[in-house]
């Protein structure tokens, strides 16, 4: 017990040293990159950090309750980790003392700066292939999907209640492609887009969170990663070639029917012409499957054929 009091009177004698002699540049380095404010906009030259958000707040009353309720309004404001998160407001609107006394909307910031500055403390794991995304290059930024001055989904600060709203909003198509009678539960909330992708950037196909689409799948359906005794090289190969990855109007997410996938690469093989076999497969449009049960790989001695 004693110990650990020592060790917190350390600690914020050591923010206190940190707070007030570390120059703010040498901080934010240690946090992420600095951001030229002037560069961004010519009218921050000369200007200072105010460091008071309470100053901010005379004449900004009517953000004060909705931002202190997010992440950042409760962190920066109750335990700062340096002295740009100090600033509080001006660590995301930049040094404002000549905007405190000449007050005006020449400071706003585009969607692309917002970016440049949120990156100075972002920069982190989960966003080195941002300056590449997708979502960069096409000019959407951080604030496209984030609201930062008000709480508004339970985790990550969304720009509205939940990601699959937020997804929607640009991307229409997959939107109605999750509505279809077979699907990813998206919509549901029993998978995120973001299960799936990053957002923030990923080398390789759609930004998928682990490079390829198969290890993207094995995420979470395992017991398709075999290995098997009898592989179904397709199967191995791209999951993709047999599914689609958001809604499908064929049951299991399947790109055509089923009995006309399997034909569409075993039209000369097998049984294919024979009655006996085609009398089941068509009436009950699973066709194929029904005697085929392991189109993933069997790991059964006699399952050669994947009819067990
Ligand atoms: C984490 C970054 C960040 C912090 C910290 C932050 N803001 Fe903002 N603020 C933004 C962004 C981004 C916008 C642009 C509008 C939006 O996306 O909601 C904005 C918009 C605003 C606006 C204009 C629009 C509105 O919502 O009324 C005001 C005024 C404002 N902020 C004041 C403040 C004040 C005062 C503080 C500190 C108490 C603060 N901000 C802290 C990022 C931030
Ligand atoms: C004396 C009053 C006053 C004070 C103090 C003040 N502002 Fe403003 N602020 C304004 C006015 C007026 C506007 C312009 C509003 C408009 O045109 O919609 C504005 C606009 C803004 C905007 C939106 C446009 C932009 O430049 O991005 C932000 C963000 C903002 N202020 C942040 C702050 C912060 C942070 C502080 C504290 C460091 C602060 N303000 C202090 C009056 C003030
Ligand atoms: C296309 C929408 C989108 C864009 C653009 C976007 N984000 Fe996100 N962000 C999300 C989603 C969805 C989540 C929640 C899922 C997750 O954890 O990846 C999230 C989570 C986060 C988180 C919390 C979890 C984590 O990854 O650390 C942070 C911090 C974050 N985003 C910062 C940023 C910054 C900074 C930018 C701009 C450089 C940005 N985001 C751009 C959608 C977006
Ligand atoms: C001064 C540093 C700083 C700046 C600038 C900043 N953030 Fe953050 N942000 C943080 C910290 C610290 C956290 C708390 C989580 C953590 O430790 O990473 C956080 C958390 C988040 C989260 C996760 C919130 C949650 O509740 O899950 C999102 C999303 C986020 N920031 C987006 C942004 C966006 C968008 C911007 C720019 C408009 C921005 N941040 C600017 C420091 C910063
Ligand atoms: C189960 C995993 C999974 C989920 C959940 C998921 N996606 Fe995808 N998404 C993929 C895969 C895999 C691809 C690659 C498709 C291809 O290359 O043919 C893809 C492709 C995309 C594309 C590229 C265009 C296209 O349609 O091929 C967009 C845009 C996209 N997804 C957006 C979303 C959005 C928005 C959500 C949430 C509503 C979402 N995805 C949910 C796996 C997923
Ligand atoms: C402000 C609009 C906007 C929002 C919001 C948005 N996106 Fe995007 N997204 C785009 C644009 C523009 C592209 C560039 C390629 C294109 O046009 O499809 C893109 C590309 C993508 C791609 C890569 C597509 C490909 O062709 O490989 C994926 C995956 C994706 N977004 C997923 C998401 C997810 C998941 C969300 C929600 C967390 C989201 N997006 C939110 C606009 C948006
Ligand atoms: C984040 C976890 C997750 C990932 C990653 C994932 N899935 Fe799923 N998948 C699910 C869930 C949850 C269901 C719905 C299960 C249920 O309804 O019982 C599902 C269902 C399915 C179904 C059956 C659909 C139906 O109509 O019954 C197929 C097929 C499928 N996924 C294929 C894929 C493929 C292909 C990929 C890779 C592109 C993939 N999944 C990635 C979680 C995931
Ligand atoms: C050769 C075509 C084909 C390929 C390739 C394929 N599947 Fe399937 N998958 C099917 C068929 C057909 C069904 C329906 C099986 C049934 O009705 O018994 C199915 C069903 C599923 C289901 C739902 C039922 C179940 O068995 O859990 C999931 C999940 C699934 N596949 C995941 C995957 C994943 C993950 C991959 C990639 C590793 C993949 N599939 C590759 C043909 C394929
Ligand atoms: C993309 C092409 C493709 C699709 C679609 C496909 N297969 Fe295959 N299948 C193969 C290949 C390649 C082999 C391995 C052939 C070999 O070893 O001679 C194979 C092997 C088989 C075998 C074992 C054949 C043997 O001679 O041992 C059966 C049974 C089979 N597939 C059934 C199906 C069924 C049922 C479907 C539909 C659900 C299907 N396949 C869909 C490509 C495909
Ligand atoms: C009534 C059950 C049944 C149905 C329905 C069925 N099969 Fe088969 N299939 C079998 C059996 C049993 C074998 C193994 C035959 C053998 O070893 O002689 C087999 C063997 C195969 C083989 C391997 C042939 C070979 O030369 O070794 C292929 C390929 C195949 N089936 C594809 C299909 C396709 C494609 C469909 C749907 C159009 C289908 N099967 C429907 C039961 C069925």
């Amino acid at each position: 017990m004693k110990n650990l009091s020592l060790f917190s009177v350390c600690l914020s004698l050591l923010s206190l040293f940190l707070l007030s002699e570390v120059p703010l540049s040498a901080q934010s380095r240690r946090q992420g990159r600095d951001v030229d404010w002037a560069k961004l906009n010519p009218g921050f030259a000369g200007a200072t950090f105010a460091s008071d958000k309470e100053a901010c707040f005379t004449c900004h009353e009517e953000v004060r309750e909705r931002y202190q309720k997010t992440t950042h309004g409760r962190l920066f404001g109750h335990s700062p980790r340096g002295v740009l998160e100090a600033t509080d407001c001006e660590s995301c609107h930049g040094p404002r003392s000549k905007h405190v006394e000449e007050p005006d909307a020449s400071l706003a910031f585009s969607v692309e700066q917002y970016s440049a500055v949120c990156m100075q403390c972002h920069q982190d794991g989960k966003r080195i292939y941002w300056h590449t995304s997708l979502h960069k290059t096409a000019d959407v930024g951080c604030v496209s999907c984030h609201t930062v001055m008000e709480k508004r989904s339970h985790t990550a600060l969304m720009s509205k209640s939940n990601q699959f709203a937020v997804c929607s909003d640009c991307h229409t198509e997959v939107q109605v492609k999750m509505r279809r009678t077979s699907r990813h539960p998206a919509q549901e909330g029993g998978v995120d887009c973001s299960s799936c992708h990053n957002v923030h950037g990923a080398p390789g196909r759609a930004m998928l969170v682990r490079g390829t689409v198969n290890e993207t799948c094995y995420g979470c359906h395992q017991e398709k990663r075999g290995p098997f005794l009898w592989e179904h090289s397709p199967a191995r190969e791209d999951c993709l070639t047999c599914h689609v990855p958001h809604g499908s109007n064929n049951r299991n997410l399947l790109v055509t029917q089923s009995a006309s996938l399997c034909v569409s690469c075993h039209q000369y093989g097998g049984h294919i012409n024979q009655y006996r076999y085609n009398r089941v497969s068509t009436p009950y449009g699973n066709g194929c499957v029904n005697c085929h049960v392991t189109m993933h790989g069997s790991n059964h001695p006699s399952g050669a054929k994947f009819t067990r």
